[in-house]
């Protein structure tokens, strides 16, 4: 989605905007630019593409200047086009302003300002909020930092929706103005330099002190210093933190791809969302970020589970591990329907949010509407920083280390792994036994090691992935905990590769997919040996029967009767049924992924795709 990065001190600003724009691709944009200050004038380039379009635009009319801001765009109003990309001017033409978020009353104060003369050259939100600010701005005696720091807070107040924004003007050169509400923001702080970025991975390769910028609140940034106030005018408190993430976190190594490379990422991912969160003793999870007593937890009656695409799959997982291990009913909704609903829920309801980035806007959305009606409300992120992590009353950190590419990879199987250590809590302290309680941790800590034998598979499931790699529809199967691992894997196709996938619950089949299978439609059954692997078996002859091709994902010790009515089998390890979704989606992840690049897709930045969606 879109991303903002800016940058004031001794240095020329544009290799830092171009570098910094290029790490923040990964988040998904249509078109992209830069602004700065030079011998007192504001210098624009924007260009509809990627980065290096901006690049090679640029090389041909070169852009000057220690002060610069510069945006990669998502469309939401209006088209992809070089008028709509940011940075926009204000009226005068001296101002310039680069905006993520929404500015939802942005239609009737464009009448407004039409009426008074004002002339727009975008379909856009934000070219509102440049000439709001300008007009406050050129109302103003003064041509100070401080008269534009007032203006910002008067045009703000006319403003509804989100904004995280950066602004310069050519009278105060040196100086970048950055408010939020809604949208993150991030102050980077270096020696006579300092940096503004929407996403901390844009500044990590300057410095890692950073100040994670509040909603409501106006920074001010120069060579030498910054300014934290409240946008009623206040100071504001603020915390230096140092960023933990490296330069190489958010590097490719010697991977082709950030899917791939975070693909082989989760034997570390998974080890690292267990690390010390497993007691044998006790023979249970400890999760302390929950904030919450053993008689807290008793006294849960119901527990909704709440995030959009990949976090939402993982969330039905946790749905049957919640339900199985712990006897607690429990409910899944998407994010932005959540919201929305009236659902019934006591005072002893415990809500999850589930968020890889922790800003998606829906999910944002739904914490805050969770906690406003009252109930304990808790975060399940990866980004710990993030606006989710912190408005969240508790959590569990994924631990998984930066994930760049757009399809969510290692945040799933981490969620799924934290489910499982939630519901093994949940149903420690209820009817699951002590010896339960060991054999789950027991399997649990065999997980690293399986999620390495698939791992291992990666050669064969390319194979297979090329064989398919030309259909135009694929159909995914799978019952109980592997039905949403149907989905999912259905989603990584479609998002990377854009062949027609969908995921099913295999009886389902005979309800109405079944009108889809021919001679050219693969059908992906997850069947692992559980309690329904011959109804699985059944359901993999109706698709036979007519003729459908077939790929069987099945566990060890399963392989000769799987390949008896299977076109093509791939052999995950034994588990348990609650985690084979870790270990069956792992094998998806590169089935989706090696056919995305067969087809060539562009895999890390899937068309029209954010990694984090910041809009509702
Ligand atoms: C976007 C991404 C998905 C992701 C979803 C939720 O749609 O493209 O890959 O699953 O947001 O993201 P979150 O950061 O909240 O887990």
């Amino acid at each position: 989605m879109c991303g903002i990065i800016g940058y004031v001190g001794r240095s020329q600003a544009l290799p830092i905007l171009l570098e910094g724009l290029k790490r923040l691709e990964y988040r998904g944009y249509d078109s992209a630019g830069v602004a700065t200050i030079e011998e007192g004038c504001i210098t624009v380039r924007k260009e509809v593409g990627r980065i290096e379009d901006l690049r090679r635009a640029i090389g041909q009319h070169p852009v000057g200047g220690t002060t610069g801001i510069s945006h990669t765009r998502w469309a939401t109003h209006g088209k992809v086009t070089q008028e709509n990309a940011h940075p926009h001017f204000d009226r005068s033409g001296k101002m310039a302003l680069v905006h993520n978020g929404v500015i939802e009353n942005y239609a009737s104060l464009r009448t407004q300002l039409e009426e008074e003369g004002h002339q727009f050259v975008s379909q856009t939100d934000t070219e509102v909020l440049s000439h709001l600010i300008g007009r406050a701005f050129d109302r103003s005696a003064e041509r100070t930092t401080s008269a534009m720091v007032t203006a910002i807070r008067e045009a703000l107040q006319l403003v509804s929706g989100t904004y995280g924004i950066a602004v310069i003007h050519a009278e105060l050169p040196g100086v970048i103005i950055g408010a939020r509400r809604g949208s993150p923001l991030v102050l980077g702080i270096g020696k006579g330099e300092h940096f503004l970025a929407s996403d901390v991975s844009a500044i990590v390769g300057h410095t890692r002190d950073v100040v994670y910028l509040n909603d409501y609140e106006i920074v001010v940034l120069n060579g030498e210093g910054f300014t934290i106030t409240t946008l009623e005018g206040n100071g504001a408190d603020y915390n230096v933190t140092k960023v933990e993430m490296t330069d190489e976190d958010v590097g490719k190594g010697d991977y082709p791809h950030y899917m791939l490379k975070e693909i082989h990422e989760q034997v570390r991912s998974v080890t690292d969302a267990l690390r010390g969160r497993l007691s044998h003793e006790e023979a249970t999870a400890k999760l302390g970020g929950l904030n919450m007593t053993n008689a807290a937890l008793r006294s849960v009656e119901r527990v909704i589970l709440t995030g959009c695409g990949t976090a939402f799959h993982a969330a039905m997982i946790g749905e049957y591990a919640i339900e199985t291990l712990a006897q607690i009913p429990t409910e899944c909704e998407f994010a932005s329907e959540f919201r929305y609903r009236n659902l019934p829920m006591t005072k002893d309801t415990l809500v999850f949010v589930l968020s890889q980035s922790g800003e998606t806007a829906d999910t944002l959305a739904a914490l805050r509407e969770s906690k406003r009606k009252g109930h304990r409300t808790l975060g399940i992120c990866n980004n710990v920083a993030s606006t989710i992590a912190r408005e969240s009353d508790g959590g569990v950190y994924m631990h998984a280390g930066p994930e760049i590419g757009v399809a969510a990879t290692k945040s799933f199987t981490s969620q799924v792994t934290i489910l499982t250590l939630i519901a093994l809590l949940l149903g420690r302290i209820r009817n699951l036994s002590s010896s339960d309680g060991s054999r789950i941790i027991a399997e649990l800590e065999a997980l690293p090691a399986k999620i390495e034998q698939v791992l291992t598979l990666e050669a064969e499931i390319a194979a297979v992935a090329r064989r398919y790699a030309q259909a135009k529809v694929m159909l995914f199967m799978g019952r109980q905990y592997n039905y949403p691992v149907a989905l999912e894997g259905a989603l990584k196709l479609k998002e990377i590769s854009y062949i027609a996938a969908s995921g099913y619950a295999s009886a389902e089949l005979k309800h109405g997919v079944i009108a889809l299978v021919n001679e050219e439609t693969p059908s992906i059954f997850i069947a692992p040996n559980d309690a329904l692997f011959h109804k699985n078996l059944s359901n993999i002859e109706e698709v036979k029967a007519r003729g459908g091709p077939v790929i069987g994902i099945g566990t060890q010790g399963k392989g000769a009767e799987l390949s008896l009515v299977c076109d093509d089998v791939i052999l995950i390890p034994d588990a348990p049924e609650y985690l084979t979704p870790i270990l069956a989606s792992i094998a998806l992840q590169f089935f989706a992924y090696y056919i995305a690049v067969e087809l060539e897709c562009d895999v890390d930045k899937p068309r029209n795709l954010a990694k984090s969606v910041t809009v509702e």
